[in-house]
């Protein structure tokens, strides 16, 4: 990693972070990068002399609260003069420099390939008073580097692509994280092993669209690369998010079934609608049948999966006759989580230009339905773990109360327990002696 002695000096930087796990994965770099180059981290934008918001625009409500965040931070630099603030992540890119002239307050923007160039950017922002946006986007540069985490969790993110080639109708995020760009296999096997040797105990390998995943070297693909790292490294379980159905092929199912031991017992696997109708207008790939016929199979080969989902409510030309398909997706699938969305036009995408745009009030009641069902589904399905013991791994102490501890199952079902002692890290049968839709909870089970 490129060190530079100019930078830095012990300026204070604070990060927030909105979006998914890939922001979050992204803020943790921009961290790590900066105390390398001599910047120190902030508790509070108080603090700060730096401060970053990194965006996401995936829906239009994100980007409000980036404008609004801006805002709270007026005062600020009204007594602090040298506070410089910037925007990063999703929205920056979109925006650029559009987004200098919109907020006043702002100094600077950068887009999401131009993470790397951090420590630079942020020289020529407070060493050179430069007001400007870095959004260069490398469409065609091989994609390396190495995953970089300040100090190490239970649990630790891996990208092991960047963009997406899909375009979905209805998502910004190819034209804000540009085409889609494989790790190197061998990277990637290295990479984890190196996490592991500090102490990390679970995986999670991120993209956009985790089954398009193909290493440019020829290694192959999701299901060779999950079958490496369980046989090939010591780490303990292993996830992966997010996956495409229409990507999701049997070779994967088996390695699922073969690796359970570290792979678990959970797909995240969004379906968006219940209608092969609206699947065709969002360009997902697959009808409500090819769907289904993927639970299926990965049903019968994992025992006792936890499936959960993704759904957008009021995507244009929906009728309710589709919206009850969407239900009666739920209700066939038995999904233990449910995330819904209103569908949110957004820039650049197709389905910003479909006549058939639904109201607001209807997409609002139609995602309280959504939620009302799935509520009175999930409270049934949650009982199944009720009073059975499982391997949970414990992921650290919860904030909100003294001595209770947060474990998962290999469902990835978060589970709180009581400890006085201190069992981060361990992996360890528990009981669950309550079961609710969203946390469950257990008692250890002495061994
Ligand atoms: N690459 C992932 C995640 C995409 S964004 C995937 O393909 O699943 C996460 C979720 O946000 C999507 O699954 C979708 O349900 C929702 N989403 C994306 N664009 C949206 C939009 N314009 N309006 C409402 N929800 C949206
Ligand atoms: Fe968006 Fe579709 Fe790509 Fe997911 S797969 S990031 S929903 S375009
Ligand atoms: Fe949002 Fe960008 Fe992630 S739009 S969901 S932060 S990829």
């Amino acid at each position: 990693m490129e060190m530079s002695q100019n930078l830095g000096r012990g300026q204070k930087v604070y990060i927030t972070t909105y979006g998914c796990q890939m922001n979050e994965h992204d803020t943790e770099r921009m961290y790590s990068l900066l105390e390398l180059n001599k910047y120190l981290a902030a508790t509070s934008p108080e603090e700060a002399d730096i401060i970053i918001i990194n965006s996401c625009s995936v829906r239009e409500k994100p980007v409000h609260k980036v404008m609004s965040e801006i805002g709270t931070y007026k005062s600020l630099k009204e007594t602090k003069s040298q506070l410089k603030i910037g925007v990063g992540g999703c929205v920056g890119q979109m925006e650029g420099k559009k987004l200098l002239q919109k907020a006043r307050l702002l100094d600077f923007v950068f887009g999401t390939d131009s993470i790397d160039q951090l420590p630079q950017i942020l020289d020529s922002v407070v060493q050179e008073n430069k007001r400007d946006a870095w959004t260069r986007m490398g469409h065609r540069e091989t994609y390396s580097l190495e995953t970089l985490v300040r100090k190490t969790k239970v649990n630790a993110f891996v990208t092991i692509t960047k963009g997406c080639d899909n375009f979905c109708s209805f998502c910004v995020v190819p034209f804000t994280r540009g085409r889609e760009r494989s790790r190197l296999m061998s990277e990637l096997i290295s990479d984890v092993r190196g996490l592991v040797s500090r102490g990390v105990k679970e995986i999670t390998l991120l993209g956009q669209n985790v089954n398009s995943y193909k290493c440019p070297e020829g290694a192959g693909g999701l299901s060779e690369l999950l079958k490496r790292v369980c046989t090939e490294t010591d780490v303990e379980r292993v996830r992966f998010t997010t996956s495409h159905p229409k990507d999701f092929d049997d070779a994967l199912i088996e390695v699922l079934a073969k690796h359970i031991d570290k792979l678990g017992h959970y797909v995240h696997l969004p379906a968006q609608s219940g209608s092969s109708k609206i699947l065709e207008m969002m360009n997902r790939g697959y009808t409500r049948e090819a769907y289904l016929e993927k639970v299926h199979k990965i049903k019968a080969a994992i025992p006792n999966v936890n499936l959960s989902t993704d759904i957008i409510v009021g995507f244009p030309g929906e009728t309710d006759e589709d919206f009850e398909q969407t239900l009666s997706l739920l209700q066939e699938v038995e999904y233990e989580n449910v995330y819904g969305f209103m569908y949110s036009p957004r820039p650049f995408t197709k389905a910003l230009k479909y006549t058939e745009q639904v109201p607001e009030e209807i997409k609002n009641q139609r995602l309280q339905r959504l939620l009302e069902f799935q509520d009175s589904l999930s409270e049934k399905i949650v009982h199944k773990y009720d009073q059975k013991i499982f391997d949970v791994l414990v992921e650290g102490p919860s904030r909100h109360n003294k001595n209770v501890y947060i474990a998962r199952t290999s469902h990835n079902k978060v589970v709180h327990f009581e400890s006085d002692t201190d069992l981060v890290g361990k992996t360890l049968p528990m009981k669950i002696v309550r079961a609710q839709p969203f946390v469950l909870w257990g008692e250890v089970v002495s061994q």
